[in-house]
């Protein structure tokens, strides 16, 4: 076992990073639960609906790995024509290329010396790695990172369309920025990231298309700045799974950055999409499995399934296909599902299905995926080899 702090957190990139076989396939109706199920035929239709869809735009595919975590989902997505993946944190993308995926853009900026050395390390045995910016001083040490490292590293400009978490200003200092850029050999000045995350999740679809057509059109204004100044701009990427159908009608986008459409989500669920009152262009194909263990009071039950198993940021988890059903957190290790008007009986042992909150820090809280194929087996455990690494 190592024992440096280094060492240690490296150790992480050793999970398995590949599906593993079960000796015998196990039914879903006899796996431990709290599980974290995959419906893989859900999964490989919504993955189908997104190329499909951007197909007919000729838009890209980036999509973020930060929502799954798991190489074998960023796998499938690459093998259907994604261009390339997304990472959130510099540990995440180094557990991707572990996993022996190569091109791979960082959307968030580092500013330390320690995870600019590691961008740089990466980007030395990496086919394709990128990573945005958004200060004059981090892009300097990048660039100092890159020349040590032996490499010429591609970065992105991180625009801020105004939603104030990270990206520089548009107009003028974004222009400023990638002067900068094009001064420094060690960096090569590759284009543009806006991610409207502020917008993602507005329920009203029509307020959504306004927002997201009034942020792309201020975006590629500087963009057309950056150009004007001499400066190609390859790559202008950004969107997610809220906009992706309106982000994809914008001809100056390259790629769309969408996570949470392969297994999506009741936060997802809840908003509207196109002329429909629900997000159903793509189907929840992620849930946990939870058991009712208990009946303390009249009109309610408990499951095993609490904080430690559901993200709990958003919206609660919902018992798909059991309506009636509401649930409450109960506690770390518990839920209690409330009987509404109409509600259909639940023995204790019960299994119950419910779609997840919030699939990305769900995701987080487990170790393995099941994949539940067509059969109601399970064949095969999805490690998420990325758990954890947030740093
Ligand atoms: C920079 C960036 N791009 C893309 C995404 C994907 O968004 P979604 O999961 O809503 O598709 C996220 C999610 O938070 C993000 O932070």
């Amino acid at each position: 076992m190592p024992s440096s702090l280094l060492a240690l957190l490296d150790a992480s990139a050793q999970r398995p990073l590949a599906p593993v076989p079960l000796e015998r396939p196990v039914a879903v109706d006899a796996v431990p639960t709290p599980a974290l199920l995959v419906d893989r035929p859900a999964m490989e239709r919504n993955l189908a609906r997104m190329v499909e869809h951007l197909a007919r735009t000729g838009t890209g595919l980036r999509p973020h790995a930060k929502m799954h975590k798991a190489p074998v989902v960023a796998r499938r997505q690459l093998e259907l024509g994604a261009i390339g993946i997304c990472c959130a944190k510099v540990s995440e993308a180094e557990v991707m290329r572990a996993a022996g995926i190569e091109r791979i853009l960082i959307t968030s900026p580092v500013a330390s010396a320690d995870k600019m050395a590691r961008v740089a390390a990466l980007a030395a045995r990496s086919e394709d790695v990128r990573i945005v910016v958004d200060d004059a001083g981090a892009v300097r040490g990048l660039a100092d990172a890159a020349e040590h490292a032996g490499t010429r590293l591609k970065v992105l400009v991180d625009l801020d369309p105004r939603m104030g978490r990270t990206g520089i200003a548009l107009g003028q200092p974004a222009l400023e920025l990638v002067r900068v850029i094009a001064d420094l050999p060690a960096l090569e000045f590759s284009g543009l990231q806006q991610y409207a995350g502020h917008i993602m999740h507005l329920p009203d679809a029509a307020e959504r298309r306004r927002r997201a057509r009034d942020i792309a059109a201020a975006g590629l204004e500087t963009r057309d700045l950056i150009i004007a100044d001499g400066h190609p701009v390859e790559v202008f990427t950004g969107g997610g799974t809220g906009t992706f159908d309106m982000d994809c009608e914008e001809p100056g986008i390259t790629d769309i950055q969408a996570g949470s459409y392969v297994f999506m989500d009741e936060e997802y669920g809840a908003i509207a999409q196109g002329n429909r009152s629900r997000f159903e262009f793509f189907e929840p194909a992620l849930f946990v499995l939870v058991t009712a263990i208990s009946r303390p009071r009249a009109g309610t039950i408990t499951v095993d399934g609490g904080y430690k198993s559901f993200a709990s940021d958003t919206v609660a988890p919902v018992a798909c296909d059991l309506p009636g059903l509401r649930y409450h957190f109960a506690g770390d290790e518990h839920g209690v599902l409330q009987f509404l008007e109409g509600a259909p009986e639940v023995a204790l042992g019960d299994r119950i299905r419910m779609v997840t909150p919030h699939c990305d820090p769900t995701i987080n809280l487990h170790d393995w995926m099941l994949p539940v194929e067509a059969d109601g087996m399970v064949h095969e455990l999805w490690p998420i080899s990325a758990r954890g690494c947030s740093w």
